[in-house]
């Protein structure tokens, strides 16, 4: 197996994170470490990704002995729904699957939450496997173990904690990204550099769609590896992964979700960027520099909306701690901090974000 980079990820139940080219064909050389066969697989992907992968990928598990079952479901957001996640708990069940058995989650973000949330609860928990498809899903939603699915009443509102085992990331399953998925991917990858690695902020001034992005990625999972570890529950150092995230759930939310994730936090980081400037937390110049990486890789600078109908939805949301509200800041390109400003003070802080 071709795997170019091993990152270990030492939460209360560890697991190793592979990252390579063209690793998908021997999958189970990798899933043999970790679940010896014979045991029943069941390989959660959508209808977009299952043509795609789910072929290569069931070959690999059952000419290496294992029992393959496949749940396909509809590919988009609504899917992430508990009607399609009782649907996974009754094939499961239907399927006889036992505690000794795994799920594998193929695909993008809305899979692995999917698919680990089933994991968590199916049979008081068993264990999962992720095999990330996308960028965003690399190098963000396959690492750190938060599943869920939405409720009517907002997205992520029912899930749990719930470490995979073992994380296959292929980067070739990235060529078939269109290039507006492939970039929101981009958007947090360049977060982790913003947040504590300045070189790798140079190394996507450098990049282009094309050049090899292996090396790129286990940076990143090493990064979200050190946040997540010691603070698994998200009650601390876990929280700086939210940088650009208060005013992008605003975004998102503002254009009932017809802006994607990663385009908001492009967004969502350039005005913490400018505010921080104006603000004197920043250091140097650094919101035109983010701006024009931003815009290199056709991701928005800004929010179409107000920055007090922008504060007025963050602070209705589930991050408001009384009267106060933590913001990841930016000091300087590698170096950010927690600031807990007076939930009054938000409308201000967007608002100095808004232009240049
Ligand atoms: N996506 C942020 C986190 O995993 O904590």
């Amino acid at each position: 197996m071709n795997v170019a980079s091993v990152v270990h990820v030492n939460t209360s139940a560890p697991y190793d994170v592979l990252v390579g080219h063209d690793i998908l064909k021997d999958c189970a050389e990798a899933i043999a470490q970790v679940a010896p066969c014979p045991r029943t697989l069941a390989l959660v992907c959508d209808d977009v990704v299952e043509p795609l992968y789910a072929g290569t990928v069931s070959r690999s598990l059952e000419d290496a002995g294992y029992r393959v079952i496949r749940f396909t479901f509809a590919n988009g957001e609504s899917s992430k729904s508990m009607e399609t996640l009782i649907e996974l708990l009754n094939f499961l069940a239907e399927n006889k699957v036992t505690r000794t058995d795994y799920i594998v989650a193929l695909g993008g973000g809305i899979t692995g939450d999917l698919a680990g949330l089933a994991a968590a609860i199916y049979l008081r928990g068993i264990h999962f496997i992720q095999m990330p498809t996308t960028l965003l899903a690399a190098v963000d939603s396959s690492v750190g173990g938060k599943t869920a699915v939405n409720l009517q009443a907002g997205k992520n509102l029912c899930g749990a904690f719930h470490q995979p085992d073992l994380v296959i990331c292929d980067c070739d399953t990235f060529d078939s990204l269109c290039e507006e998925h492939f970039v929101c991917g981009l958007a947090e990858a360049i977060k982790y550099g913003i947040l504590c690695d300045r070189e790798l902020f140079q190394m996507f001034e450098a990049y282009n769609r094309g050049d090899s992005i292996a090396d790129i990625v286990a940076r990143c999972v090493q990064i979200k590896a050190d946040y997540v570890v010691g603070d698994e529950e998200d009650h601390g150092k876990r929280q700086f992964l939210n940088l650009g995230h208060t005013p992008a759930h605003s975004i998102e939310k503002l254009s009932h979700f017809g802006v994607l994730h990663g385009h908001a936090v492009a967004a969502g980081m350039a005005i913490m960027a400018r505010a921080c400037e104006k603000k004197g937390i920043c250091k140097e110049a650094f919101s035109q520099r983010l701006c024009a990486l931003l815009a290199k890789h056709n991701l928005p600078t800004a929010s179409a909306f107000d920055a007090q109908a922008m504060a007025e939805v963050a602070l209705s949301d589930k991050k408001r701690r009384g009267g106060k509200i933590f913001l990841v800041v930016i000091e300087e390109i590698g170096k950010c901090a927690l600031h807990e400003i007076p939930v009054e003070e938000l409308e201000d802080f967007f608002r100095a974000g808004e232009t240049a």
